[in-house]
């Protein structure tokens, strides 16, 4: 029988993003500024962390009655989640997933890629924002190299895992990085995936003139390798797709600023502490914890997890303002992106 809800714009839900850590390695300046994720910073405990049992469960019910086909592993970075392999497995044995994906900002896949392959997990999204270590460095915030990434990225190919980068392009930090990273994964096989600089969370200092739109990408690009637009793989894909000329090589552009894609999203995302949000730039999310912890049946979960999506009226990109860009907002490294 079809399960889907759907939202208050008939919007289904399709796509939970479970977000297993909020710790991370790196400390991104557009994502985790290292100034104010220091070393007194309170992450969670392990206490207030959902456990494995307890995702395997809530995602068991997002697929068996709630239309969920696609499962993203998400963080913080995932792979900082000791064990994550086990919870892929549980992810992999349930019934109905059609898909499961990770982002990762790959320092720790040639540590990890060949289990979480061995686990079930099929594709990886891994994010690098300049092939410069001066840049690159500076972003990370925790003086990285770019061989890091490169071979967390030769890794997971390696080990058979699909892979896509995501660069976040933000002007004067690295736009000048953008004709050389799709130069680069043009030849390497990969697709590149440009993202523009968005207004999540309530410390990365946004502006609007700090956005490098989908427009200029791919006109720096299609300059030296000219592109044609090419069709979405799915409906409420995030990013639009590109060809080079006369090949099967292709970009994307996330384009949540310049053009945004509110209509078709399909996206529900869970922190690591067990709050819904049911959209990236959501200011309150809904606790499942404690209901969770309690002894609901899987019936009275399903009810709650079905009630919340059917009121969902977010479109936060569609209706971006000054004033909207300023409330507050849950962290990107509380829900991965
Ligand atoms: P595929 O499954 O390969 O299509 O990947 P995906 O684009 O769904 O997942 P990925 O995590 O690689 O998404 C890339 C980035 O796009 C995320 O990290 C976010 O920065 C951004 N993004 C994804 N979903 C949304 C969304 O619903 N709204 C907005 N504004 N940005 C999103
Ligand atoms: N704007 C755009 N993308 C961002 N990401 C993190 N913060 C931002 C932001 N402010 C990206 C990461 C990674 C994914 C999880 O989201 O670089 O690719
Ligand atoms: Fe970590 Fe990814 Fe955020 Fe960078 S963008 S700080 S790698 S979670
Ligand atoms: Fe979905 Fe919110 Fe992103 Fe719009 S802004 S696409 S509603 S997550």
């Amino acid at each position: 029988a079809d399960t889907t809800v759907y939202d208050y714009f008939n919007r289904p839900l399709r796509d939970l993003r479970i977000s297993v850590t909020d710790k991370c390695n790196f400390r991104c300046t557009y994502c985790m500024p290292a100034e104010i994720f220091g070393p007194d910073y309170p992450f969670l405990t392990n206490k207030e962390l959902l456990s494995f049992d307890e995702l395997e469960r809530l995602a068991k019910i997002f697929v068996a009655h709630l239309g969920v086909k696609k499962i993203r592993i998400t963080g913080g970075e995932p792979l900082m989640r000791p064990k994550l392999a086990e919870f892929i497995e549980k992810v992999k044995n349930i019934e109905g997933v059609e898909d499961i994906a990770m982002t990762t900002n790959g320092s720790l896949l040639p540590k990890y890629a060949k289990e979480l392959k061995a686990a079930g997990l099929k594709r990886v999204s891994i994010s690098l924002d300049s092939l410069n270590d001066e840049i690159f460095g500076k972003i990370n915030g925790r003086g990285v190299s770019v061989q890091t990434v490169l071979d967390g990225i030769d890794a997971a190919s390696e080990a058979g895992l699909q892979v896509k980068i995501n660069m976040v392009v933000k002007r004067g930090m690295n736009d000048s990085e953008v004709l050389p990273m799709a130069k680069f994964f043009r030849e390497k096989g990969h697709i590149l995936r440009f993202i523009e600089f968005m207004d999540v969370g309530n410390t990365n200092e946004w502006q609007l003139d700090d956005v490098y739109p989908k427009k200029q990408i791919i006109e720096d690009i299609n300059e030296v390798m000219p592109l044609e637009a090419i069709d979405p793989n799915y409906t409420g894909e995030v990013a639009s797709r590109y060809r080079y000329v006369g090949t099967n090589d292709e970009i994307g552009v996330i384009s949540s600023v310049s053009d945004a894609f509110c209509s078709t999203c399909n996206r529900a995302r869970l922190s690591a502490s067990g709050m819904l949000y049911t959209c990236l730039f959501a200011s309150k999310g809904h606790d499942i914890r404690s209901p969770l912890r309690t002894d609901l049946t899987d019936e009275q979960l399903t009810k709650l997890l079905g009630d919340i999506w059917s009121g969902r009226t977010d479109r936060y990109s569609e209706e971006r303002s000054e004033a909207s860009t300023s409330r507050k907002k849950i962290e990107m490294s509380h829900i991965g992106g």
